[in-house]
């Protein structure tokens, strides 16, 4: 009882405050974030912001450690070698990590919330909003909306991504702020606030809000020009009926809502585990009932506010000027969504009890004593998930069918900064023994290794090694420049006769994660190393990763049978080393998909081209 009198005199808030954790890809010091970072603030939200080090726009849903930073960040935003990651020196709200987007928010859902909120959790996640747009066929290669997916779907925390189609970039002590970045800082904030008044839960379960807002300019250049319309992410041609709105059971996609013109916003209602619409008219209906109040009036004048917009679909396609031709990109999608599915594994957080966290999220219910049950511990399988390849629920592609979508996807990039990746996903136990090994590709894709020799200092081997061409050689001088991550090689071997003296040096700590340690079983501990060198050049270091192997296969301009030769070779290596590993770990290639710097991953049917297709290799083998 005391309790509840003691509430009832705080100070009403305008609406209840909330933990917020949020993220973006164009970077953390991008001024829109962090715009919407103050709009929240001012709100009275406690805000957590986690964006990565730089610009890592269309890395969907890649999720790696991040690495020691050598570059200052994003506008100078951090000083040369910060470490993997890093906060602001007088906000610990502003958190950078040195990896892509969904990286950053997992550690700010992890590590960097937890700090602020002093172990608590985030109740909602915010992504954006994102620099440009992000409608339909881009959605997937969206690393705002791949966040705000990691958020729902391996955090459990309810999500919304938001764009804004005025784009250019901003850094973020950029003044006076432009109303653009101010405008869409308010709008999403009243989502935000409409949403969490709406109360818990936030949203309903797997789903998340793709929310896209028109340009800031003509007639609308302020929050109250806007109005909010309900839509899906894609056409639902084939689809359920959709929850019954504006008197019909088919909403209107985000697509002919942005680009049909007047200041709408598009609010879809997506699905976290394929980025595509939630098909749910139950679901969508919920969603519906937290916005209703908000969402543009539909009486007046009588239902044209985005019934309208269906009439220009034929204008709209033509003002979409997207690389790809529609088919072979909605067949990606889900292809797409597949590589979301790869997690890591989230350390528990301990949450704390509801009384001990900050006064004002009590402001609900106040009166109401309410047990919070204990949260379910998340079992964590055993294998890795694999899906049934033979369903075929997720398309697979040819080689040539996969090359020609990733070069249509990476048309405009300069051809030397892209390069085709394999991931190889296993079927495997997540504990046990991993591969980890180097091949030599047929086509090397990097050939300009820098190497390094640990062996006797001043010996004839360290000549040797320094006449063909090792960036540096000795014992002690070598671990010295190691201890002081003073690296300037990518591959490192030894000596069989300073193994001792490498492994006394204690150095796996610092080589180890790097991937670098000399063993014997990768055939870094050699007898004769010149010869080792000479292999090695042209050699690529393969690992797996959380069940996955990814590596770079080739550069862009790689013909259809030099991708095809690369490939198989890592694959024949892979299959036989995994049939080797040990008697009783089981482990074989369960697919193996195909991706390039900035595209989606496609899954490959293991033809080079599909009979009925019309594509030759020898199309593909310009340079584009
Ligand atoms: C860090 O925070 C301070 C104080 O809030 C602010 O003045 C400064 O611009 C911030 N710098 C970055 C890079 O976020
Ligand atoms: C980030 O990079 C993408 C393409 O690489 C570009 O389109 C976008 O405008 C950039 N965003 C910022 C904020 O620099
Ligand atoms: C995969 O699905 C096909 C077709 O439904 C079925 O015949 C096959 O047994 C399944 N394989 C596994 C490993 O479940």
């Amino acid at each position: 009882m005391r309790v509840a009198v003691a509430l009832a005199a705080l100070p009403v808030l305008a609406v209840q405050a909330v933990r917020i954790i949020q993220g973006n890809d164009d970077g953390w010091a991008e001024l829109y974030v962090r715009s919407f970072h103050n709009a929240l603030k001012a709100s009275g939200h406690d805000v957590v912001l986690s964006g990565p080090a730089e610009n890592k726009s269309g890395s969907g849903s890649s999720d790696e450690d991040p690495e020691a930073r050598t570059k200052a960040c994003q506008y100078d935003s951090c000083p040369v070698n910060s470490g993997v990651s890093g906060s602001n020196s007088t906000d610990p709200t502003l958190n950078w990590v040195n990896s892509y987007p969904v990286t950053a928010i997992r550690y700010g859902i992890n590590t960097f919330g937890p700090k602020v909120w002093k172990g608590a959790e985030a109740e909602l996640a915010v992504t954006g909003p994102n620099v440009g747009t992000n409608l339909w066929v881009q959605v997937p290669f969206s690393g705002t909306v791949g966040a705000a997916c990691y958020a729902v779907d391996d955090a459990g925390i309810p999500a919304i991504a938001f764009s804004g189609a005025s784009s250019g970039t901003l850094a973020w002590n950029t003044s006076p702020v432009p109303t653009r970045s101010l405008v869409y800082a308010e709008l999403a904030t009243i989502l935000v606030n409409q949403i969490i008044d709406s109360g818990k839960p936030y949203l309903p379960e797997s789903v998340f809000l793709n929310v896209n807002f028109p340009k800031v300019e003509g007639s609308c250049t302020k929050a109250s020009d806007f109005k909010w319309v309900l839509t899906r992410i894609n056409p639902g041609t084939f689809s359920s009926p959709d929850v019954e709105w504006c008197g019909d059971d088919r909403l209107p996609t985000e697509t002919e809502v942005i680009l049909g013109g007047g200041c709408h916003i598009s609010v879809s209602i997506g699905d976290a585990a394929d980025k595509t619409t939630m098909n749910d008219a139950k679901k969508q209906a919920q969603v519906l009932a937290k916005l209703k109040d908000i969402l543009a009036p539909l009486s007046n004048p009588p239902t044209s506010t985005f019934c309208a917009c269906r009439r220009s679909v034929g204008q709209v396609s033509q003002e979409l000027q997207f690389p790809l031709t529609m088919a072979p990109i909605d067949r990606c999608l889900a292809s797409m969504a597949r590589l979301s599915l790869m997690q890591a594994t989230r350390p528990a957080i301990p949450s704390i009890p509801r009384f001990l966290a900050p006064a004002a999220v009590q402001t609900r219910q106040a009166s109401v004593v309410r047990i919070k049950k204990a949260k379910k511990k998340r079992t964590i399988p055993k294998d890795f998930k694999r899906f049934n390849l033979s369903k075929r629920d997720f398309p697979q592609f040819s080689l040539c069918e996969a090359m020609r979508v990733l070069r249509a996807v990476e048309v405009g990039q300069p051809p030397a900064s892209v390069k085709y990746e394999v991931h190889i996903n296993l079927k495997t136990a997540r504990n046990g023994p991993v591969i980890r090994n180097s091949v030599r590709l047929p086509h090397p894709v990097q050939s300009d290794w820098q190497i390094a020799v640990v062996c006797p200092e001043g010996s004839e081997i360290a000549q040797q090694a320094t006449a063909a061409g090792a960036v540096a050689v000795g014992e002690e001088t070598l671990f010295e420049a190691i201890r002081q991550e003073n690296i300037n090689f990518d591959r490192l071997i030894c000596h069989e006769s300073s193994e001792k003296a490498l492994n006394k040096a204690g150095l796996g700590k610092v080589l180890g994660p790097k991937g670098l340690m000399p063993s014997k079983r990768t055939r870094t501990v050699v007898a004769d190393v010149v010869r080792s060198m000479r292999d090695s050049a042209g050699a690529a270091d393969y690992r797996e990763r959380q069940g996955v192997i990814r590596m770079a296969i080739g550069q862009l301009g790689y013909t259809p049978d030099q991708l095809k030769a690369n490939i198989k070779v890592l694959l024949t290596k892979i299959k036989s080393e995994a049939s080797e590993i040990s008697e009783d770990v089981s482990k074989e290639v369960h697919e193996v998909i195909l991706s390039t710097t900035h595209g989606p991953g496609l899954s490959l049917n293991g033809k080079l081209r599909d009979a009925e297709e019309e594509l030759t290799p020898a199309a593909l083998s310009s340079i584009m």
